[in-house]
């Protein structure tokens, strides 16, 4: 007998400033079955998410389109809410740093960071638009490479000879805003001093089940391998953000209440639920379970452990990082079509194709996946309509109005094969590693069309007094792919509910059904389950996604 377990599962905040394409769900998606999984295993998860959307590109971008702040966070929230739904990644709150509870937690934990004394100011000097009246990052400005000379190269890096300098190197510096020259000014910021975490940040990162090793050993070959740099936790005014409580005319940068927005998501649905906050986040039988992806670890493993240990709540359990989506071997690329947004990819196909094909790619391991058009039209093609929809559909319409056989057949084994290797399924599960989920379950699935292929009933139908055993196979036929499709419920949400319908099974379904076969259920009228992906289909995909230039 297990214990049921109180989870607190997020998925990174995406930025108020873009649509979201396909790399973004690698994560969400993995997300989305690990909740799936764990409700299935009858553990208790509340799931968040929500819009992270301060920092100056909102500001400009809002004024550029001659628009508030707030009609820009309403149309990209609810644009991403839908996304996310279509996909079926279903967060039990959807919110955003842009509120009141999230002023008020960040608030909070800068009170407990001046109090433990972590707060220092010093003066900084940056590039100033004058023409604009702000302060500019690094990447808005442009300007020749004080190296290779290459033109139009970004405030701190070369893209042509991988340079990386200070901005008040970079030759003929332009601001991306307004076009003019910037100048240097200073003026004082807000630092957070993290060399005091540093032993407990190393203890963090390495205590097991963490991170992923191959991540925590790299934090251990970077940042952790010398002493924690002071973190710059504010920006002068003009920003858009939340300013600083105790220093008027400052603000928190956007990468403060970024993280802190898990929370304030979190107490906006306890407010809705008659929930206590502290139940979740200052509780040690709670689990705190993060999914983001490899490009923010440093915020996550470093900065965030630091605040929430002085603040006084409860530390994440795990770390998940998911690597980066390429496709066809190379980086998104417009001109290639490739830059694929969620909404797009929707317009054209079903999201369970990209749930399973990402599914199949993600393992413990941390690494970048390669959206392969061929690859993907072939392995949906062979594997989920191939192999697993293929048990019912050649099978069901021999049985529509007749009642799965009351005991259930001899099957050779299979079924108990099938409910023998749950256990190991749910430890994959349990690992993120849905790659071997996927491949023990096609493993089964062969097993059972090769009864299937013996068996032919379609054969049988031809000849007389072969109505009982055409009945076996199929009732068998079925009860494996409910079986197995009960297994992939998390990845297929939709598939596993449509083959207990089609066996007129109800009741409470954990993977129950993956361990007794059903007897005496009457079999309905087989409706299509999925269909195969026609190449053409990708090319409109990638026809919709050019852009020329
Ligand atoms: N706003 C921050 C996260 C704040 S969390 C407190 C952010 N937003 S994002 O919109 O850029 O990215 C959202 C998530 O998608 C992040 O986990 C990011 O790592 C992930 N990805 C963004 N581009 C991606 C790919 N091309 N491939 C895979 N994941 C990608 O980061
Ligand atoms: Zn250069």
């Amino acid at each position: 007998m297990t214990t049921t377990r109180k989870l607190l599962v997020t998925n990174a905040l995406p930025y108020v400033n873009g649509h979201l394409h396909i790399g973004h769900l690698i994560g969400y998606i993995q997300g989305d079955i690990w909740v799936r999984f764990q409700r299935m295993r009858g553990n208790r998860v509340g799931y968040f998410c929500g819009d992270d959307t301060h920092g100056t590109a909102t500001m400009i971008r809002a004024q550029d389109e001659g628009r508030g702040t707030d009609a820009l966070m309403e149309e990209m929230s609810t644009s991403h809410q839908r996304d996310f739904a279509d996909f079926g990644v279903q967060f039990d709150h959807y919110g955003s740093t842009h509120t009141e509870s999230n002023r008020a937690l960040v608030a909070e934990i800068w009170a407990a960071l001046r109090k433990a004394g972590r707060v220092k100011e010093k003066e900084v000097t940056q590039f100033f638009d004058t023409e604009q009246g702000i302060f500019l990052a690094d990447r808005f400005v442009t300007g020749t490479c004080p190296r290779c000379k290459a033109e139009e190269q970004y405030g701190d890096n070369c893209e042509v000879c991988g340079g990386i300098y200070d901005s008040h190197e970079v030759l003929n510096p332009r601001s991306t805003l307004s076009g003019s020259t910037p100048e240097m000014r200073s003026a004082p910021h807000y630092f957070v001093t993290l060399e005091e975490f540093h032993a407990f940040l190393e203890d963090w990162v390495h205590s097991p089940g963490r991170l992923q090793p191959e991540i925590a050993k790299q934090l251990e070959g970077s940042f952790l391998s010398e002493p924690l740099r002071d973190w710059d936790v504010s920006r002068p005014a003009p920003y858009f953000g939340f300013e600083i409580p105790d220093a008027p005319g400052h603000f928190f940068y956007v990468w403060v209440d970024a993280p802190v927005g898990y929370i304030a998501a979190t107490a906006d649905w306890c407010a809705e639920n008659e929930e206590v906050l502290d139940d979740w986040w200052r509780n040690p039988d709670c689990e705190i379970h993060h999914f983001i992806g490899k490009d923010i670890v440093y915020f996550h493993a470093l900065f965030w452990p630091a605040m929430l240990k002085t603040a006084g709540f409860e530390l994440p359990n795990r770390i998940n990082v998911n690597g980066f989506l390429t496709v066809n071997g190379e980086k998104m690329s417009k001109r290639r079509g490739t830059f694929i947004l969620a909404r797009t990819y929707l317009d054209h196909l079903s999201p369970d194709y990209l749930r399973y094909y990402y599914a199949s790619k993600i393992s413990t391991r941390m690494s970048d996946i390669d959206l392969n058009f061929e690859e993907f039209t072939a392995k949906v093609n062979s594997e989920l309509v191939g192999k697993l929809v293929n048990l019912a559909s050649r099978t069901a319409r021999f049985m529509k109005g007749q009642k799965l056989c009351d005991p259930y057949p001899d099957d050779g084994g299979l079924f108990e094969r099938g409910a023998a290797a749950g256990a190991e399924i749910i430890e994959a599960y349990e690992a993120c590693d849905t790659n071997k989920v996927a491949r023990i379950v096609m493993g089964l699935a062969d097993r059972a069309n090769e009864f299937v292929e013996q068996g032919a009933p379609w054969a049988l139908k031809k000849q007389e007094g072969k109505e009982e055993e055409i009945r076996a196979v199929c009732s068998v036929a079925l009860n494996l792919f409910n079986q197995l499709t009960t297994y992939l419920e998390p990845i297929l949400p939709e598939l596993a509910p449509k083959s207990r319908a089609l066996l007129s099974r109800s009741g409470a379904i954990g993977f129950e059904d993956t361990q007794q076969p059903l007897c005496g259920l009457a079999v309905g009228k087989f409706e299509h389950l999925m269909r195969r992906i026609d190449p053409e289909r990708i090319e409109a995909i990638i026809a919709a996604s050019t852009e020329e230039n």
